[in-house]
């Protein structure tokens, strides 16, 4: 599966057959990003959702995989994309900005790396700035097919709501979540927007 989802056109596939696209355009809805505005999107893999944005924003991505971020570039001219991870370095190279994405990251990366993340979009967030995130999650009454995905996600660090709420309180003054369903398939997904 892993080598499989390395195939950007099938990762993204995969995405639209689950409905977990649905989650994307959520979190950019509560996001609610205006034209003018400049966003960060680390863990951005291909970016595909970037098209339901404003076009005049500034967008810098973040991601790990090269060929991700290739099918992004040649897809998106006009964005930002960076190889590697989002770390104080590389945020010193960086303008501020208004909105932060995480989209299916948090739950890649243990506490440690989480807490930093954290601090650093909570450090490069402007006045009024908001962090939106979307993970797979564990959730208290979920049924036997929802928590076998949540138990077989390829991210290690699958967390419960006050598990991810914990991470962002740690930097954001304000925290708030809620629950979505929205996949095609029962899966439990843990929608969180933090503001400074
Ligand atoms: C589940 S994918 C989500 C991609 C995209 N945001 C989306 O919603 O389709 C998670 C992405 O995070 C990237 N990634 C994992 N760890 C990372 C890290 N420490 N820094 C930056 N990107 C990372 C992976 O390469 C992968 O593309």
């Amino acid at each position: 599966m892993k080598k499989l989802l390395s195939n950007v056109n099938a990762y993204i596939g995969l995405q639209k057959a689950l409905g977990a696209d649905r989650l994307r355009y959520a979190a950019l809805e509560a996001a609610g990003i205006q034209p003018g505005e400049t966003v960060l999107d680390i863990g951005c893999g291909p970016a595909y959702y970037l098209d339901r944005l404003p076009s005049d924003i500034t967008y810098h991505g973040f991601d790990t995989s090269q060929p991700y971020l290739e099918w992004a570039g040649r897809r998106f001219p006009s964005a930002s994309f960076h190889h590697g991870i989002f770390d104080a370095d590389a945020a010193a190279g960086l303008p501020e900005f208004d909105v932060v994405l995480m989209l299916g990251l948090l739950h890649h990366v243990d506490d440690a790396h989480a807490q930093e993340l954290m601090r650093l979009c909570a450090e490069k967030l402007n006045p009024g700035g908001r962090l939106v995130t979307v993970d797979t999650c564990y959730s208290p009454g979920q049924g036997r097919i929802s928590k076998w995905i949540s138990d077989n996600d390829r991210g290690e660090f699958v967390r419960d709501a006050d598990g991810f709420m914990a991470l962002a309180r740690g930097s954001f003054d304000k925290v708030d979540g809620r629950h979505l369903d929205s996949m095609r398939v029962p899966a439990a997904m843990w929608l969180m927007t933090s503001t400074v």
